[in-house]
């Protein structure tokens, strides 16, 4: 599977200012499988706008998603319906993502349910938990029962992922995921993640201001400004060698973090 961005752009005309705001501009990218794609830059260059296209979240100004080569807007209902379960959201703020007032089990059935994979309560239970150990949440039933406000914020981000997984995904598309959460917390669902590629051959397109986790954990990186793709490249050759001046603008500005212990 391939999921590509061809020559993207996003022009957002809002009432309150008079220009229009060219968030997006002629961005072409791919994400795979088993690959970790990072997309970096400045807050307010597109990297979100980029994301919420790539999932069919807002329409696109011009330019095409794609999936296997065939843009997202001719596929058929079931093909699309397809799309919609193998690429998932995992997106910042996880308190706001999970409905305060569903427990776990319910808030990862209800994607069951939708989904219609299925509907008898124990195989939604069962299915529930398998995501949760996935995740590394177990004993999975003592969380079932849990509300949002009962878990960590590790532990919600991790119930988020696991409600993705119900659906198996081939690639995730991980907005500022982990970038409210401390140290730790933090490299522990990077972990999360990493086994599941490894694993199950999830794909992630990751999008962090964090650099030293993409040196850590991408394959690949997209260095966005102004809306553009400024940089592309394997993480090895854009850190150990960035050719556009941004891009060693940012990487200077990087604190080196000690090794974790
Ligand atoms: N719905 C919208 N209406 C109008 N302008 C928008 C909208 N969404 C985003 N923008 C503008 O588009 C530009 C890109 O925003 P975007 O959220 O994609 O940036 P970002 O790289 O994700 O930033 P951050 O790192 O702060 O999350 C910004 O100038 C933003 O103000
Ligand atoms: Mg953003």
């Amino acid at each position: 599977m391939l999921l590509e961005a061809k020559n993207l752009s996003k022009t957002f005309h809002t009432r309150q200012r008079s220009e229009p705001v060219h968030a997006v501009k002629d961005v072409s990218l791919h994400a795979r499988p088993g690959e970790f794609v990072a997309i970096v830059g400045e807050s307010g260059s597109g990297k979100s706008t980029v994301a919420r296209m790539l999932l069919d979240l807002i329409s696109v100004t011009s330019g095409t998603v794609e999936l296997d080569g065939r843009p997202i807007g001719s596929l058929r209902r079931q093909e699309y319906r397809a799309y919609r379960r193998s690429v998932q959201a995992v997106l910042q703020d996880p308190a706001g993502s999970l409905n305060p007032r569903k427990r776990v089990e319910q808030a990862i059935g209800e994607v069951i349910r939708f989904h219609k994979l299925t509907s008898g309560q124990s195989e939604i239970r069962a299915l529930a938990i398998e995501a949760l150990q996935q995740v590394g949440l177990s004993p999975a039933e003592n969380f079932l029962e849990r509300f949002p406000h009962e878990l960590s914020g590790g532990q919600r981000q991790r119930v988020l992922i696991a409600r993705t997984l119900v659906l198996h995904p081939r690639i995730i598309v991980a907005d500022e995921a982990v970038s409210a959460l401390d140290a730790s917390v933090k490299a522990g669902v990077l972990r999360v993640m990493a086994d599941l590629k490894d694993r199950l051959g999830i794909g992630y397109v990751f999008i962090t201001h964090d650099l030293p986790i993409v040196e850590k954990v991408a394959d690949r990186v997209y260095v966005m400004r102004s809306g553009e793709v400024v940089e592309e490249g394997t993480t090895e050759a854009v850190f150990s060698n960035p050719e556009h001046p941004y891009t060693q603008n940012l990487l200077q500005a990087t604190p080196v973090l000690p090794p974790l212990t």
